[in-house]
């Protein structure tokens, strides 16, 4: 495959580039380093191309379509960084969106794969939340992606849009993991959001991924998850366990305004459609990742919430 990976200097776009680059695939990146990493993109690796740059300019991105002949799209570059930054939200996650979308269609790509994060659902009235449950974004990461997907799913290639449960493994810079490991490390005090949420190792996704990438593939609207919601006490828990170090009471807090109490997504439909499911458990994955920290360390903790009043 050639696959050209939006935001491919990302957490998710970094492990795909670890996963598909030995397996002799070549990869064009482009990425504005908005939130991505330049160190996990260096020159000179063979089969690997790095373009700087926004998935908005246009003339850019028929530029990379153009050059590079990209027969699979992963669209993964996505701003979110300032929940108040709503232009910056709405022109990389729509406009850019739409830009990748046209640009695909116009170089007759076989397949795109794009990424949706779990807000889109908002509040749900069922968890498991199943596909079929009604969009109702509320903040602007949500809002904005939620409008890219749309454009994304009108397109005339095939596309997949993946629901992605909280994806657990390399470089994960969001979330409360890396919080609670930098905290807890550091002696300082934490609080847990009443809140639950469901992690999907890496390893489980990248198995996805490479079964939505093979042509013969169902298109559509899938949910990537293990179905199994966890509180962020239990990660909490999971974390001081690990670094057997006594943390003593958190408290537990409502959730803020712009968060949502349970993003727990039923996976049932992936299975049948694709004979995938996850296989790593909540325990493994979450000690996979301290490993991850205790080797490589963490470098900038980012979110998409705001901080709590
Ligand atoms: N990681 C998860 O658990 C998760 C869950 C749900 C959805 N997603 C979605 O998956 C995708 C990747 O997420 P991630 O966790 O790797 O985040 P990330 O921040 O690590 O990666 C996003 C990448 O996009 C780049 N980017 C931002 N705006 C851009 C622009 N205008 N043009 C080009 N590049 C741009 C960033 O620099 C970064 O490298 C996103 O679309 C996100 O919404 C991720």
């Amino acid at each position: 495959m050639r696959i050209l990976i939006t935001g491919g200097a990302g957490c998710l776009g970094s492990n795909l580039i670890e996963h598909f680059l030995p397996k002799g695939h070549e990869i064009l990146v482009l990425d504005n380093f908005a939130t991505g990493n330049r160190e996990v993109v260096p020159n000179g690796i063979k089969g690997l191309s790095v373009v700087e740059g926004s998935v908005t300019d246009e003339a850019l991105v028929e530029k990379c379509f153009a050059d590079f002949k990209p027969t699979h799209v992963i669209h993964s570059a996505a701003a979110y960084k300032d929940p108040d930054n709503w232009q910056e939200d709405a022109s990389s996650n729509v406009i850019g969106s739409i830009i990748v979308a046209r640009a695909a269609e116009k170089a007759n790509v076989k397949r795109l794969v794009n990424f949706q994060t779990a807000l889109c659902y908002g509040r749900p009235d069922i968890v498991p939340i199943p596909e079929s449950a009604p969009t109702r974004p509320f903040t602007s990461y949500g809002i904005s992606k939620t409008a890219g997907e749309q454009f994304m799913m009108m397109g005339s290639v095939p596309t997949v849009s993946l629901r992605l449960a909280n994806i657990t493994g390399p470089r994960l810079s969001i979330g409360p993991i890396p919080t609670f490991y930098t905290r807890i490390k550091q002696g300082k005090g934490c609080f847990c959001s009443d809140t639950k949420r469901d992690f999907l190792d890496m390893e489980d996704f990248l198995d996805v991924m490479d079964i939505v990438l093979q042509e013969d593939a169902p298109t559509g609207i899938y949910n990537i998850s293990t179905g199994e919601g966890k509180s962020i006490k239990d990660v909490f828990d999971a974390v001081a366990n690990y670094l057997e170090i006594d943390a003593g009471d958190v408290p537990i807090v409502p959730p803020g305004d712009d968060d949502v109490p349970a993003v727990v997504l039923d996976p049932s439909k992936t299975k049948t459609d694709f004979g995938w499911q996850s296989k790593i458990s909540f325990k493994d994955t979450i000690e996979r990742m301290l490993q991850w920290y205790d080797a490589h360390g963490i470098s900038a903790i980012h979110s998409h919430l705001k901080a709590p009043k």
